[in-house]
């Protein structure tokens, strides 16, 4: 309770005295780190109960060079995002979401996880104490990044005796260079993502380590991103590097299933159910390669990248184009403008999905 008392003191001078929005130059965010003011933090030890969380000035932390974390990766990270609705109150969108997730994934690794209550209520109190860079309306959100990790010293491959949960929050606009324009993907054919078996259910920090090579090698060639196949038959789409996929044939829009390999997105979800209510057939199953080829549209869901629409797609140095308005499907912008009206409050939240601070 101390923690969170220190959080409410600061807070409340540094509202008398700063600015309700943060002096940013709020028309040119990108996906970049802003420092804010305040992270959330919590330890527990091996009984796995984590400890009231504190509030603190954003800022490193001291971690042992022996932790499971760092020569293990015995970490998993989670993003969820907060918007200002026009009138003032800020949303958050689907936080115990992201709770069950994260307990989901501390399962497979190994960790003990907040419970879904702690992460909610830590969520909250993150961004409350960090308002002022919630981005006005309409120009981006506050990307929220909880942690988890293995903070204990270890030597020997092993749990870790000691954990750390953390919260800390930027505020971001468009997560590709593209803007909301469509990206260009190129299929890999070399490295994969995940395997059966694996941790590419689980947003655990190594699976985002591993596509840094074909991601830079696909960068350099002038792609936005790469959209990995499955490693056994390489031939059923998994996902994009930071994003699930989506091919519309009609209307029917089709999805790679979530079976171990893939992860099972919020945003991915939230589309789902969007398109069903729209009277769409949403499909998800083994989505070949070819399928993607010859798809009307093309799209990619997840938090940092919303909704985003491909506009073009190469594969074994064929490149094929979709049509639409510049680039932009109709489903894909129907389906856009439906998920982000909820995000933003423009639009009754018929789904239940929004909590309002
Ligand atoms: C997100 O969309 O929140 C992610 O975690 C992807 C990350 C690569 C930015």
């Amino acid at each position: 309770a101390r923690g969170v008392r220190r959080c409410e003191a600061s807070l409340a001078s540094d509202y008398t005295q700063a600015s309700e929005v943060a002096d940013l130059d709020w028309e040119n965010l990108g996906f970049g780190l802003v420092q804010t003011d305040f992270m959330y933090i919590t330890k527990c030890g091996p009984d796995g109960n984590f400890s009231e969380g504190e509030m603190v000035p954003f800022g490193p932390i001291s971690l042992s060079p022996s932790s499971g974390v760092l020569n293990y990766g015995q970490g998993l990270f989670e993003g969820l995002k907060a918007y200002r609705k026009t009138d003032g109150p800020i949303l958050l969108f689907r936080p115990e979401e992201n709770a069950l997730r994260m307990r989901i994934g501390a399962e497979r690794m190994c960790m003990p996880a907040p419970t879904v209550e702690q992460f909610v209520d830590a969520v909250k109190q993150t961004v409350l104490a960090n308002k002022r860079w919630v981005p006005p309306t309409g120009k981006g959100s506050l990307y929220i990044r909880p942690l988890l990790m293995g903070s204990g010293a270890v030597l020997g491959l092993a749990p870790a005796p000691e954990y750390t949960f953390i919260i800390f929050v930027s505020p971001v606009g468009n997560y590709f260079k593209e803007g909301l324009a469509p990206i260009n993907l190129i299929v890999e054919d070399k490295f994969h993502r995940a395997t059966p078996g694996g941790t590419g259910s689980v947003k655990t920090i190594g699976n985002y380590a591993s596509v840094l090579l074909a991601q830079k090698i696909a960068k350099e060639k002038g792609y936005s991103d790469v959209l990995y196949l499955d490693a056994v038959h390489k031939k059923y789409l998994e996902e994009v590097s930071s994003c699930n996929i989506f091919v519309v044939k009609g209307d029917v829009i089709s999805t790679p299933a979530v079976k171990g390999t893939i992860l099972p997105g919020i945003t991915r979800k939230s589309i789902i159910d969007v398109a069903l209510s729209k009277g769409f057939q949403v499909e998800e199953r083994l989505v070949s390669v070819e399928e993607l080829l010859e798809a009307d549209e093309v799209f990619c869901t997840g938090t940092a990248v919303v909704v985003s629409p491909v506009g073009s797609i190469t594969y074994q140095g064929k490149r094929v184009e979709y049509a639409g308005n510049k680039g932009v499907g109709v489903v894909s912008q129907q389906l856009y403008t439906s998920l982000t009206s909820l995000q933003m409050g423009q639009e009754e939240d018929w789904m239940g999905w929004t909590v309002q601070l």
